[in-house]
């Protein structure tokens, strides 16, 4: 409550009932003690649907961005990341019985708190899973995307919003290190030094440096700065794609990879001379570029074996296909990723040196597997390190 008159929207007149109180037929009606009765009903469950009764703009952009449908589509519906969430993590194959609750402990604690799932609702309309959930949520009145993933309720603070600790609570960790990237660039380093001195809670479409002398996750990828407008698809101002195996410009559903450069280029604008910046990005386009050559390198190999019957069938009791995982899912993308924000300790120790050591140990697998035309009895690949 005290968090709700804290925020600006409160002060707009928005009280609970504009975002809580819902139809009878909307599928997540209820009514509390307080209300049975009358003719009230209301949801604790709030999709971006409601926002867009008044947000209409950021709802749209933010449902064309990899944060909504995209971001819960690995957890929801590929079929192999299913057999990953409850068959391997979820222990059915070490024998807890399939459709056991303990199976479903690795997906509701980790995959569902950052991607989103899919909302199931009890026979009293009451969420027994799903909920509350990560960043692309899919309600049951069709609404996609959990606002709340940057906005926390009920104050609805853009400085928080702002800040790079908000997105680091989902970008962090060995395969997607943003925000210790951020923090060894220089740009985080004067976060740390002087952000408490920096002005946050500017209205939108006024934050400009000078309120900042260093840009957060924010500035880069969706606020405005100078002539650009804020944005809530943060896929806007991307060129690569560096989240999947192979490096390719974005396009299509993921974007327009071309346009996306010229974006973020003219974020840089705003604080750099255009040499500097395009020094910058002719490292990072190298730097994808022989990531690549890598990963193509590791796919020929892999096609060879294959064609051979030198593959094992479960992935994750072969050593050359485990490596193969590390080498674009963690090494490769803190490669990628720490050449695309200044963070050269993840670009090279972290990133480009463990590549050829993992590129090394796979024609070593290679090698011998093809010499003696059989497959080494153990993984020789110690799961989780060193990568
Ligand atoms: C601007 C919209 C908005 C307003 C205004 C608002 N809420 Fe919420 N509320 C939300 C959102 C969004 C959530 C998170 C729902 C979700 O994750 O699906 C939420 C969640 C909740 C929850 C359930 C989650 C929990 O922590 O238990 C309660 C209870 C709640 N709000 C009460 C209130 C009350 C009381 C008020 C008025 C003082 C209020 N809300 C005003 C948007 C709003
Ligand atoms: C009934 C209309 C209404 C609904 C529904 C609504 N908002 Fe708002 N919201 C407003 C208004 C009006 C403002 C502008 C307040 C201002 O600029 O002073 C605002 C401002 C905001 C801000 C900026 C706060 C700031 O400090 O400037 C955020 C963030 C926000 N809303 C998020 C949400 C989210 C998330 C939802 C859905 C859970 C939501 N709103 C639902 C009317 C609404
Ligand atoms: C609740 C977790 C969460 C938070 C908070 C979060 N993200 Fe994400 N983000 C994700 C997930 C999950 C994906 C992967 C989407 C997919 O599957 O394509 C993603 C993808 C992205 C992408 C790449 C888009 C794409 O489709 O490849 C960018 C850029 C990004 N996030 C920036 C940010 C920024 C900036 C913030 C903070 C303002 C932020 N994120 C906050 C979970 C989060
Ligand atoms: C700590 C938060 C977090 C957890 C937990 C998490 N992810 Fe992710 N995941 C992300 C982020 C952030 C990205 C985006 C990385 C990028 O943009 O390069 C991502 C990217 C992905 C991608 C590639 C994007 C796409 O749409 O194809 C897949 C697949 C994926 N995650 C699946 C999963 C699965 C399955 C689980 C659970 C077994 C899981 N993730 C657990 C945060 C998380
Ligand atoms: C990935 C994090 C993230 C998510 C998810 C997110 N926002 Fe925002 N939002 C921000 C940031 C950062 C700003 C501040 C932009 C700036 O610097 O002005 C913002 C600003 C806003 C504002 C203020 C006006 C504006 O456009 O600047 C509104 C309104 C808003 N968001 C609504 C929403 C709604 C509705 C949703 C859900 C559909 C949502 N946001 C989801 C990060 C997010
Ligand atoms: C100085 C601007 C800047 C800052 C600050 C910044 N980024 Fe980035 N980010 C970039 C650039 C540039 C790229 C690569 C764009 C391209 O594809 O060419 C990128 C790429 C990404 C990607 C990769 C998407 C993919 O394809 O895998 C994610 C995710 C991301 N940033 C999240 C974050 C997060 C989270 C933070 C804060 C912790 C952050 N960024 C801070 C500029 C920035
Ligand atoms: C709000 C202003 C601002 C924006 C926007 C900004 N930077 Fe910076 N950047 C700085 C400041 C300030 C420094 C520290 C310079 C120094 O050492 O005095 C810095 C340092 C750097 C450095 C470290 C090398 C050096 O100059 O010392 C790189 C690389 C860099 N920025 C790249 C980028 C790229 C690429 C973008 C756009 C994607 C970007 N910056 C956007 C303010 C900004």
């Amino acid at each position: 409550m005290l968090q709700w008159k804290e925020s600006r929207m409160s002060h707009a007149g928005v009280s609970c009932y504009d975002c809580h109180v819902v139809p009878k037929s909307h599928p997540s009606a209820i009514q509390c003690p307080g209300i049975k009765g009358t003719n009230i009903y209301i949801s604790p469950l709030v999709s971006p649907k409601t926002c867009a009764k008044c947000h209409p703009t950021e709802v749209e952009q933010f449902t064309k961005s990899g944060h909504a449908r995209l971001a819960s589509r690995p957890v929801v519906d590929v079929p192999k990341l299913q057999k990953l969430q409850y068959y391997f993590e979820g222990g059915e194959f070490a024998g807890v019985p399939k459709k056991d609750p303990r199976t479903t402990a690795p997906r509701e604690t980790g995959c569902i708190v950052c991607h989103g799932g899919k909302i199931i609702l009890g026979p009293d309309k009451k969420p027994i899973s799903g909920w509350p959930g990560g960043i692309g949520t899919r309600y049951p009145d069709g609404g996609v995307g959990s606002c709340v993933a940057c906005h926390y309720r009920h104050t609805f603070s853009l400085e928080q919003a702002r800040k790079p600790e908000t997105c680091g609570r989902c970008h962090l960790g060995p395969d997607h290190p943003d925000i210790e990237i951020y923090l060894e660039s220089k740009h985080g380093q004067l976060y740390l030094a002087h952000g408490e001195k920096w002005r946050w809670n500017s209205a939108p479409e006024t934050w400009e440096p000078g309120d900042y002398t260093a840009p957060t996750c924010a500035t880069c990828h969706m606020s405005g700065i100078g002539a650009l407008k804020t944005t809530h698809n943060v896929n806007e101002r991307l060129k690569w794609d560096m989240v999947h195996k192979k490096s390719v410009i974005r396009s299509g559903e993921r974007g327009d990879g071309k346009k996306g450069r010229q974006l973020m280029v003219q974020v840089c604008a705003n604080c750099h001379s255009t040499l500097h910046t395009k020094q910058f990005m002719s490292s990072l386009d190298n730097a994808v570029a022989l990531y690549n050559a890598y990963w193509d390198g590791a796919v020929k190999m892999f096609n060879e074996l294959k064609a051979k019957g030198l593959l094992k069938k479960d992935k994750w009791s072969d050593g050359y296909q485990e490596l193969m995982y590390y080498l674009w899912h963690h090494v490769g993308r803190r490669a990628r990723h720490g050449a695309a924000m200044n963070g050269p300790d993840y670009a090279h120790w972290h990133g480009f040196f463990q590549i050829f050591q993992v590129y090394k140990d796979l024609q070593a697998i290679y090698n011998y597997r093809i010499k003696h035309n059989k497959i080494e009895e153990l993984s020789t690949v110690m799961s989780s390190a060193p990568y």
